[in-house]
């Protein structure tokens, strides 16, 4: 370990997670909030894994990466929900420095794995809405997987180098991070290091992961709406269109979070609505992706009516069964 200059503290190697405060009384009412909000979304975004593989009508590009957007959705949420549990329960809220990198490292990594399928997601769309003719050809199997594949990758190098320079830093004097989990930001204000460079490799990074996608995506979907804006019939619009809903408004939902926290409150004075904010963007945004589609997605809607229609035909049939002996 560096000594800083005019201090000789111990490095501290260890941080307190404040959370949501103090009060006792309310500890047990966020468990309980936390913990329903963690299971909707395992459960949600499970089931649209299962749908995915289980019904062939949805082994199309598009639910192929719907599927793998599920997976990266319930590791996200796991990154975060399963240690404010724990110590919500336990009232213990301390995280040691490996813990916290640990932590900020595959967030940062599942963050950008999404924000790129999501890319992919809506490149896919752009091919089918805006080059119909060669779209089969164009979105094979094995294009699909190596965008997946691809997305998961390329981020590796970026967060590796983050994660190690962050580790470089020293940290003194206070070990209380006033959020829930641990961002960059706050960890950023504990450092005793000077953070100068360390915060513009970080923004250049940060920058790279999620304005990059967020243009491409943003691309795809100017000329998606120019194409459909194209097409004669009204009824031919719409058709096109609802092939495209459900991922916009996913798409819009996550960025609009995602810059509303970033972006808007970095002011001190607002640390409670940063706090907010953040359960949205880390907390609802992974749930929200099952509900929309099954809710919204035709073609989910009825793989999942006749899921539930085959296991109630199994319930009845193990039903009879039982009561023939
Ligand atoms: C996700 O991607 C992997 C590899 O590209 C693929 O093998 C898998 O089937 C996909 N999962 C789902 C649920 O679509």
């Amino acid at each position: 370990m560096e000594k800083v200059e005019g201090r000789n503290q111990t490095p501290i190697m260890e941080f307190i997670l404040l959370g949501f405060g103090d009060g006792p009384e309310l500890q047990p009412l966020l468990f309980l909030l936390f913990l329903l909000f963690y299971m909707v979304t395992v459960a949600g975004n499970l089931l649209i894994v299962g749908l995915v593989v289980a019904d062939r009508h949805l082994h199309t590009p598009m639910y192929f990466f719907l599927g793998n957007l599920s997976i990266v959705e319930t590791l996200y949420s796991s990154t975060i929900l399963p240690r404010l549990l724990a110590s919500l329960q336990t009232g213990n809220r301390t995280i040691s420095l490996k813990g916290c990198l640990m932590q900020l490292y595959f967030f940062g990594l599942i963050s950008a794995t999404e924000n790129l399928l999501l890319t992919a997601m809506s490149y896919d769309r752009y091919l089918a809405i805006c080059q119909p003719l060669r779209y089969a050809a164009l979105m094979n199997g094995r294009v699909c997987c190596q965008l997946v594949t691809g997305s998961w990758i390329s981020n590796m190098p970026s967060c590796t180098i983050g994660i190690t320079v962050l580790y470089q830093l020293t940290f003194c004097d206070f070990k209380e991070i006033d959020h829930f989990f641990c961002d960059v930001a706050p960890l950023l204000k504990l450092s005793c290091s000077d953070t100068q460079t360390v915060q513009l490799l970080l923004f250049i990074l940060a920058a790279l992961g999620t304005v990059l996608p967020c243009l491409l995506t943003l691309g795809s979907y100017v000329c998606i709406i120019a194409a459909i804006l194209r097409i004669p019939s009204a009824t031919g619009r719409q058709k096109a269109f609802s092939t495209c809903s459900s991922h916009l408004i996913v798409v819009t939902l996550y960025y609009g979070i995602t810059i509303t926290t970033y972006v808007v409150p970095t002011a001190s004075t607002s640390k409670v609505l940063h706090k907010i904010l953040s359960i949205f963007y880390t907390v609802l945004n992974p749930m929200i992706n099952p509900v929309i589609y099954c809710l919204r997605n035709k073609e989910v809607n009825n793989s999942l009516t006749k899921a539930t229609h085959k296991l109630l035909a199994v319930r009845d049939r193990f039903r009879i069964g039982k009561d023939k002996f």
